[in-house]
């Protein structure tokens, strides 16, 4: 047995994810860390909102929330969904817990202690009326490009331009509308990246085995341009971390807060501290995950991410950790997503485009959604998402060949032999060369989805489904048995095994219908077909089974086209 620790994006807190952010970190996760269980591997899977930086504080704003409460209230909103869909996290957290308040100024204060942090003057917008430094978005004004007059500090949103605040003509507070700005002087801490360049390359070097995309975006921010820049890890924001050396005040830094990219990834950190204290356990308990000093040496680290944060999880995050001098565990392997598109363009949350996780759960329920996304996750490049292809996905791969293959085998034995595992008969050459062949695309699943590769897995699950589908075609137990009822009910029972075979090898993907195929057959028993020949001898002669419901229903054009226009627009 191997422990294995598991970390997801944590998704930020405003607003529900579509399904495109779902399959790029928090869904094959998912998968992942079920096949490791299920493989009998230790396993802690962590995952939280991502609470701070000004997208938190402006959906706040617009909410006509206090920040906190609306942090709370999405965190449920979050947690409930992320249920609807079977994520099955030790621990979904909070970036804004105490937890890792302590633990992001901890890391602030050893990074300090060791000499990599600087303190940096700069001049930077103060607004009178607020009575604070406003971030550059929180600036609005006329574009000095376009003449757009809601222009923001970071960007004109009308013709994309980069912006500088004090390019804005006319320039005002977006919280208060007041026009009484002036320039200030004030200090922010900057993280030194740039000296621990050498170490974060040699390190990066070693991860031959890493996706291509991780490696290659992470060696295009330490060489291209002028190499790994210094990145300011504080900001003037009210909602946030207090920025803190330790437990000790930082002089000039008071009313600043932690830049939200600082410690969202301590966040995995403290989630599973988080995990401790909801459970009653104590420090050693999670540190065995995340102190090399403290027991995690054999554990391995396997984080899952959309491309756009590869940056911060190569980089950022491990000069915290390298830079705190501290025993801490540093990631093993990062499996990392291209982009899903919808429908000839992108998914978007500004926008409202696509589908989001809980339009989705109130259509279909969550082994439909979870099937196509990760049959089709984007590895290699961007998928699409199409409303034919769903359709096409879930009616031959679930439906006809999957659900089709468990109720012809359930009905025909409970109509004409009986409601239990048929006695008798013995085993041929086609059904030793269905073990056989069983056996070797198992071995090959296994292999596929130890390397966390998704879509090939999914190919290979398929492949198993539709071998039970042809043998049992072939072997036409119901003509069989017109002339040999007993060798007809040897073919049955080497299919009621097989089912149960697919729900234990099925369940990191689908596990709801892993589960009604395990309750009709009344067992309780899903361990792993390490051993094929005897994995589909588990169920005797003579166990009682079900004849499941429907297990997947068919999605009929007339709903696709519904599901397509209900989707065509924006969500409201
Ligand atoms: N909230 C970020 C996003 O959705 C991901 C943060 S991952 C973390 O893109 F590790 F940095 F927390
Ligand atoms: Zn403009």
């Amino acid at each position: 047995m191997s422990r294995v620790l598991i970390t997801s994006a944590i998704p930020y807190i405003n607003g529900i994810k579509h399904l495109g952010n779902l399959v790029g970190s928090q869904l094959p996760a998912d998968l992942y860390a079920r096949y490791n269980r299920a493989r009998g591997n230790e396993v802690m899977f962590i995952c939280a909102t991502d609470e701070h930086g000004t997208p938190a504080e402006l959906a706040a704003k617009k909410a006509g929330k206090p920040v906190a409460e609306y942090c709370a209230e999405m965190h449920a909103v979050q947690a409930e969904i992320a249920k609807g869909f079977r994520l099955s996290f030790d621990h979904f957290g909070r970036s804004s817990s105490q937890r890792n308040h302590r633990l992001t100024q901890h890391f602030a204060g050893k990074l300090a202690d060791n000499g990599f942090i600087e303190e940096v003057s700069e001049k930077q917008v103060y607004s009178n009326a607020d009575g604070r430094f406003l971030p550059d978005r929180y600036i609005e004004g006329t574009c000095p490009n376009c003449g757009y007059d809601k222009a923001r500090g970071d960007q004109c949103e009308n013709c994309t331009k980069q912006l500088d605040p004090t390019d804005l003509i006319d320039p005002r507070s977006a919280i208060s509308g007041s026009t009484d700005l002036e320039v200030r002087e004030t200090k922010h801490l900057y993280l030194k990246q740039s000296a621990m360049k050498d170490q974060l390359d040699a390190w990066i070097g070693t991860k031959a085995d890493w996706p291509v995309l991780t490696t290659s975006i992470a060696k295009k921010w330490l060489h291209d341009g002028d190499g790994l820049q210094d990145r300011g890890i504080t900001r003037d924001l009210d909602w946030g971390i207090p920025v803190k050396k330790g437990d000790q005040d930082w002089p000039g830094m008071e009313g600043k807060v932690f830049y939200v990219w600082f410690d969202a990834p301590i966040e995995y950190i403290a989630g599973t501290a988080e995990w401790a204290d909801a459970n009653g356990k104590s420090d050693s308990d999670w540190e065995r995950w995340w102190r090399t000093d403290k027991g995690a040496d054999d554990v391995r680290y396997v984080q899952f991410m959309g491309k756009d944060n590869v940056p911060f999880h190569t980089l950022g995050f491990p000069a915290t950790i390298m830079g705190s001098g501290e025993p801490w565990k540093l990631v093993d392997y990062i499996k990392s997503f291209n982009y899903l598109n919808y429908d000839g363009g992108q998914f978007s949350t500004s926008q409202g485009r696509g589908v989001f996780m809980d339009q989705a759960l109130s259509i279909l329920p969550a082994d439909y959604w979870r099937w196509w996304l990760l049959s089709h996750a984007p590895e290699n490049s961007d998928a699409e998402f199409t409303w034919e292809n769903f359709q096409a996905s879930v009616n031959t791969d679930l439906a006809n060949v999957l659900g089709n293959f468990v109720s012809r085998v359930t009905k025909f034995c409970a109509s004409k032999i009986g409601p239990e595992v048929p006695t008798g008969g013995d085993y041929g050459d086609a059904e030793k060369a269905l073990i056989a062949d069983l056996a070797k695309r198992i071995r090959s699943y296994e292999a596929q989805m130890d390397a966390m590769e998704v879509r090939k897995a999914a190919t290979e699950l398929r492949a198993i489904w539709a071998v039970g589908n042809e043998y049992l075609q072939a072997a036409a137990p119901w003509s069989v048995f017109k002339t040999d009822p007993v060798q007809a009910g040897a073919i049955i029972r080497l299919m009621l095994n097989l089912i149960r075979v697919y729900a234990v090898i099925s369940a990191p993907f689908i596990p709801d219908a892993a589960a009604a195929m395990l309750a009709a057959l009344k067992t309780e028993d899903d361990s792993w077909p390490d051993d094929v020949e005897g994995a589909l001898d588990v169920l005797k002669p003579g166990h009682g089974f079900d004849v499941p419901d429907v297990l997947f229903a068919k999605i009929s054009d007339e709903e696709r086209e519904d599901w397509q226009k209900k989707f065509a627009g924006a969500r409201t």
